[in-house]
């Protein structure tokens, strides 16, 4: 019966919190107590409520509080827009720390906590990237990804997630995201790899999983992820070419120039509802080549899951 428990409890947790209070109060050991739940809270300070979300959104509200404050909008936008430029070189990153929060009880990165980090790396793509077609209203979800870990990110270490455009096709936009470390000394990683080989030659003991080795960037890599969004208005989807287009990249100005006068006119968000499909010159042909290699294997990548989610 829950009655006399429910009382007895109300009796005795007053006194076993005082006795507790009072020991903690009078043994030695009551600071280093404090000392260590302060650090515990302090070093999981990431994973506080909102804390996420206020590094998820920091850099899309700093880009529309620049805006808001500049003289000259249509400057800003311009001087902050992909004008002219070549989606695959656009390289996008973000540093990060693999703090206890992130780390599993192995101590190294949760593979969860590569899927929560890479979100941010997104949001930082739609900003330096997508705001005009952001601006519009539009967004870019995610509609699938895929990790390949190569080897662990251990705890307390310092990585950097790096994107780049892999691909597009009609509807999907495919994002390749590299897990770095720079490797304190990467002159003494090298050497201790070819000592390792070295020696594993001399005793014909070629390890079966060998460590990964430093890149001639001077980074190690942890993971590979291939995303795939699409771009949405409303419950729209804009191809990823008129997306891009918009935006401003391209071999030249064209579409900047061609997107800030609808943006001027107030036409865009008509253009990107559909009035795309009667308008020519939005194919992106300087980048075909580059984009029919990437979709070659984001396509193969995703055959399979496809086939399991039609
Ligand atoms: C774009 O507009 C600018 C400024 O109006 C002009 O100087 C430039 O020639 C235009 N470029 C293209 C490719 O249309």
């Amino acid at each position: 019966m829950p009655g006399p428990s429910v009382s007895k409890f109300t009796q005795v947790a007053p006194v076993a919190f005082g006795l507790l209070r009072r020991a903690l109060h009078f043994s030695s050991l009551y600071k280093q107590f404090y000392i260590i739940i302060a650090t515990l809270l302090f070093i999981n300070i990431r994973s506080f409520p909102l804390v996420w979300h206020v590094r998820l959104l920091r850099h899309l509200i700093g880009w529309n509080l620049r805006r808001a404050l500049s003289m000259d909008v249509t400057k800003y936008m311009e001087e902050t827009s992909p004008v002219a430029q070549d989606p695959f070189k656009k390289e996008v990153s973000h540093s990060y720390w693999a703090g206890p929060d992130d780390c599993d009880f192995l101590g190294h990165l949760s593979n969860s906590a590569y899927a929560k980090n890479l979100d941010i790396v997104r949001m930082k793509v739609c900003v330096s990237n997508l705001r005009p077609f952001m601006l519009q209203g539009g967004f870019m979800p995610l509609a699938g990804a895929d990790y390949a870990y190569l080897s662990e990110i251990p705890l307390f270490s310092y990585y950097e997630v790096r994107a780049n455009v892999a691909g597009w096709d009609d509807k999907w936009i495919y994002l390749y995201s590299e897990f770095v470390t720079r490797p304190q000394s990467s002159k003494a990683a090298k050497r201790l790899e070819i000592a390792t080989e070295t020696a594993a030659q001399m005793t014909l003991d070629v390890p079966k999983h060998k460590p990964r080795s430093v890149r001639p960037d001077g980074t190690v890599l942890h993971c590979v992820a291939i995303s795939r969004y699409c771009f949405k208005l409303g419950r729209l989807t804009v191809p990823p070419r008129i997306a891009l287009g918009v935006c401003g990249f391209g071999e030249d100005r064209t579409n900047w120039n061609r997107s800030a006068a609808m943006q001027a006119q107030g036409t865009l968000r008509r253009f990107l509802e559909g009035g795309w499909r009667d308008q020519k010159g939005w194919d992106l042909p300087e980048f075909e080549e580059q984009r029919r290699a990437g979709m070659e294997w984001c396509r193969q990548l995703t055959l399979g899951i496809n086939a399991a989610a039609p």
